[in-house]
């Protein structure tokens, strides 16, 4: 056996040796990030990044110096990649992100707590659960009321329509985690607007309800769901003998950053007894704004909440959450297993992976405590106010553009639009030649089957002036297009 440990230079110690390698690997890659990278993204073609990545030898038999690693992993990759905090960087839901929450990214990986268990995430486990009863009393919830981290929106809304389902089994007496679905959830439907997101008919299928069992209701000019054509949709559902066990709102739908009327459909949810689910991936955020949280009035009757915190809190993915507002519903997901979830543990251990559809899951509540201490509510709330005016200000410049046509007025960060007499597939040309030059990331979309292009602001560093630049670099595209037509 070789106990020489001539391994052991590889591995994070926090001894001093340990912490000057630490220290100075951390700032050898820090200062690679800013090296070589101008715009928002390289203009390299896919098949160049293709062949730079595959030069790079995965596994050599002998490995390289760490120092090597990391000049070529910036040359390669960093000096190469999408750029969120350059200001025509603008296409998704991709903020760019706080310092407090990148530091605090190191100590996560350096000391790999993992949130499935207690007795490997003591500390931090008490961290995730004080982070959610914040959260949960921010939304309005009960006290108690409590939640857990995710990957993602897409993972937040998953797990609570699984906890949908497993509550509209119960009702009828059926332990679904048991025994699989009842036969009468061929009937079980899900309501949520034509705008909500996509992981909504995920899960759905995934829960083996099928895509067929969401119900898309209309939405209004701004996007948020048109609550006459709901109840036309329930009325019509009920003649069918159908059962809605779930209603999803949506608060900052994707594309117009709209938001359902919450407490209506919470009364319609409550009247059918169904399951009622926000989806405040997108502006849940506001919740820490005195101005924008009124707009999610109607939240705190929700059953449950997902809101992510990397979007308009500026983390690094991954970094989600569900919040339910009776933290016993988790108990509809548990399965126990002899090595971790025993249920005969120290008295007040929770053991988080009886919430989540996670095992082994990143300590990623860290990094957001450490923003939101860093920054304060104020200035999240200076930040989210900035961008909202800013999206308002994008709209406002876009309708008065001749060549442009707002699709609707922003109602959080995004600003949509069409060009006006180009057809789709110039569109499709505009976004795809600025995003090939490397000179701009911009959203494209359809709304009311018509391409249109699309501001995501997600940068309070952004200007005004970023903002007029944006709509030159469209239009000027645009004419060029006009002009290269036969
Ligand atoms: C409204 C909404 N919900 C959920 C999601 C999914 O979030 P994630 O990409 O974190 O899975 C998105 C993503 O843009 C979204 O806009």
């Amino acid at each position: 056996m070789n106990e020489t440990g001539n391994w052991r230079e590889q591995f994070v110690a926090f001894d001093e040796d340990g912490l000057v390698r630490l220290t100075r690997a951390a700032e050898r890659v820090a200062r690679t990030l800013g090296a070589g990278t101008s715009g928002p993204r390289s203009a390299r073609s896919p098949g160049e990044l293709h062949d730079l990545v595959g030069a790079l030898e995965i596994c050599p038999f002998e490995g390289v110096a760490l120092d090597e690693v990391v000049a070529e992993l910036g040359e390669v990759v960093w000096a190469n990649g999408v750029v969120p905090s350059d200001p025509a960087c603008v296409a998704h839901l991709h903020p760019p992100t706080l310092l407090p929450a990148v530091v605090s990214e190191l100590a996560i990986a350096a000391t790999n707590q993992s949130m499935d268990s207690w007795d490997q995430a003591p500390v931090a486990t008490e961290v995730e659960l004080r982070l959610m009863a914040w959260l949960a009393e921010l939304v309005g919830f009960p006290t108690g009321a409590s939640g857990v981290m995710t990957s993602g929106g897409t993972a937040s809304n998953g797990l609570a329509l699984t906890l949908a389902r497993s509550w509209a089994a119960k009702q009828l007496g059926v332990d679904v985690l048991q025994s699989g679905l009842p036969a009468e959830a061929t009937r079980w439907r899900i309501l949520c607007s034509d705008q909500a997101h996509f992981s909504i008919q995920r899960a759905a299928a995934q829960l083996g309800l099928g895509r067929d069992a969401v119900v898309s209701v209309a939405t209004d000019a701004s996007g948020a769901l048109d609550v006459a054509a709901l109840d036309v949709a329930m009325g019509e559902l009920e003649r069918q003998e159908l059962t809605t066990i779930a209603i999803v709102a949506t608060a900052g739908t994707t594309d117009l950053g709209a938001i359902d009327p919450l407490a209506t459909v919470a009364e319609r949810a409550r009247r059918v007894g169904a399951w009622f689910h926000v989806d405040a991936a997108v502006a849940g955020a506001f919740l820490l704004s005195p101005r924008l949280a009124p707009r999610l009035t109607g939240a705190e009757l929700a059953d449950s909440v997902t809101i992510d915190f990397h979007k308009l809190w500026w983390q690094p993915f991954n970094a989600s959450a569900l919040v339910v507002s009776d933290v016993e519903r988790f108990d509809l997901l548990r399965v126990r297993s002899n090595y971790l979830d025993r249920g005969d543990e120290l008295e007040g251990v929770v053991n988080l992976v009886g919430r989540s559809l996670d095992t082994s899951r990143r300590f990623d509540a860290a990094k957001v405590v450490a923003s939101l201490r860093t920054l304060g509510r104020r200035t999240f709330a200076e930040m989210l106010e900035y961008l909202v005016d800013l999206a308002t200000y994008a709209g406002e410049r876009v309708a008065r553009n001749p060549r442009l046509e707002l699709v609707a007025t922003p109602s959080a960060v995004t600003c949509v639009f069409y060009a006006r007499d180009a057809s789709d597939d110039e569109v499709r040309e505009v976004q795809l030649r600025l995003l090939a030059r490397g000179e701009a990331v911009l959203g494209r979309t359809v709304i009311e089957h018509r391409a249109a292009l699309k501001f995501t602001l997600m940068n309070p560093l952004m200007t005004s002036s970023d903002v007029e630049r944006l709509i030159e670099l469209v239009t000027n595209e645009l004419d060029t297009l006009s002009a290269e037509r036969p």
